[in-house]
């Protein structure tokens, strides 16, 4: 039997952040170690251009570091299909023919464009690539008839109105495309260092490879149980951001003691945050190793894209027929 295939994107965000592993990339790994799917993980290069046109100079290297995180934590080309979105033209040519059939009030009424756009008020989004961005990333999802699409929550828009693309397809020329499901994962909530939401922009993320002093530093700088003023105060572990990160990454009854040793002042903040910085350390460092060894043979990189857009295409072709078929534009030319 076929496996089912699962697809993902990222955008070109550069290094990834330890919010960005928990919150998506050790998910693809896991699908792809489960060995019960076929999974593509692309790079949106292309929707990294619907918010920030005004300055690509830096999405070449963003991509470049973004996979070297990907290799590092077990995404493995010979298991997983790993290509970039704009070397698969199909998915201009697909999102072209879907963007005539969706109707405007759909991608307006989208919760996520209207939030960003105000969010976003220092770059003009009253673009047609901005508007039109979910479209493009039903175009992505569709062109590989994924069954299963692992997202964060605050995606679910997007493949709700994915879904709805899909049926209205299926509906108006021929059944082509299975309908996605959302795979919504469990995602632990770390903080930045700072304690609001980690993000690049805020500069609070510890990044995945950070290492050595750098990432001593960024630990032993973590925002902790705000009411534990003094060494002598009795600290609350549940509320504090460097214990959510022990869970990670202390085995289970050193992060036990901890939490007891924690509510009776036993152990202090600054001893606390050194165990996690060893531990963290400790468990990245094979990751540390691979992106190393990446940094320093960026040719297999680009060969490991280039065979994945190589198996990509062939899908997002074959696709292309079909739909090209089912709307009757063919012309048998
Ligand atoms: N929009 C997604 C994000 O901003 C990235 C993305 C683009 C994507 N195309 C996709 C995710 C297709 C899943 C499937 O994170
Ligand atoms: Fe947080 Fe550790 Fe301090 Fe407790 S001892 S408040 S868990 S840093």
């Amino acid at each position: 039997m076929a496996k089912k295939r699962i697809l993902s994107g990222m955008r070109p965000t550069g290094k990834l952040h330890l919010g960005n592993y928990h919150g998506a990339l050790k998910n693809w790994v896991e699908l792809q170690n489960d060995g019960a799917y076929e999974c593509f993980y692309f790079v949106a290069d292309w929707h990294a251009l619907t918010s920030d046109y005004a300055d690509t100079s830096e999405i070449g290297d963003n991509i470049t570091d973004m996979v070297i995180d990907w290799l590092s934590a077990g995404l493995d080309p010979a298991r997983s299909i790993l290509f970039v979105q704009s070397r698969i033209k199909e998915h201009a040519e697909l999102w072209l023919l879907l963007s005539m059939i969706t109707p405007l009030p759909w991608l307006e009424r989208n919760p996520t464009y209207k939030e960003m756009k105000e969010e976003l008020s220092n770059k003009d989004l009253s673009t047609l690539g901005f508007l039109g961005y979910p479209v493009l990333q039903a175009a992505d999802i569709i062109m590989y008839k994924a069954y299963g699409v692992p997202v964060g929550v605050d995606q679910l828009p997007h493949i709700e109105l994915t879904r709805e693309i899909a049926r209205r397809f299926n509906f108006m020329y021929r059944e082509v495309f299975p309908i996605p499901e959302p795979l919504l994962t469990q995602v632990p909530k770390l903080l930045g260092i700072d304690g609001r939401k980690m993000s690049k922009s805020y500069e609070n993320s510890i990044y995945m490879s950070d290492t050595g002093e750098e990432l001593q530093k960024k630990v032993s700088s973590m925002f902790t149980d705000p009411q534990r003023q003094r060494r002598r105060d009795p600290g609350r572990p549940e509320l504090c951001n460097v214990f959510a990160f022990h869970r990670l990454y202390t085995d289970w009854e050193r992060t036990r003691e901890i939490e007891v040793e924690c509510r009776q002042a036993g152990i202090g903040c600054t001893d606390c945050k050194r165990i996690l910085g060893e531990n963290l350390g400790a468990v990245m460092s094979p990751l540390h190793e691979r992106q190393a060894y990446y940094r320093d043979h960026l040719q297999e990189i680009r060969d490991i894209i280039a065979a994945g857009c190589l198996r990509a295409r062939s899908v997002a072709e074959g696709t292309l027929e079909e739909v090209r078929a089912a709307m009757k534009i063919s012309y048998g030319l």
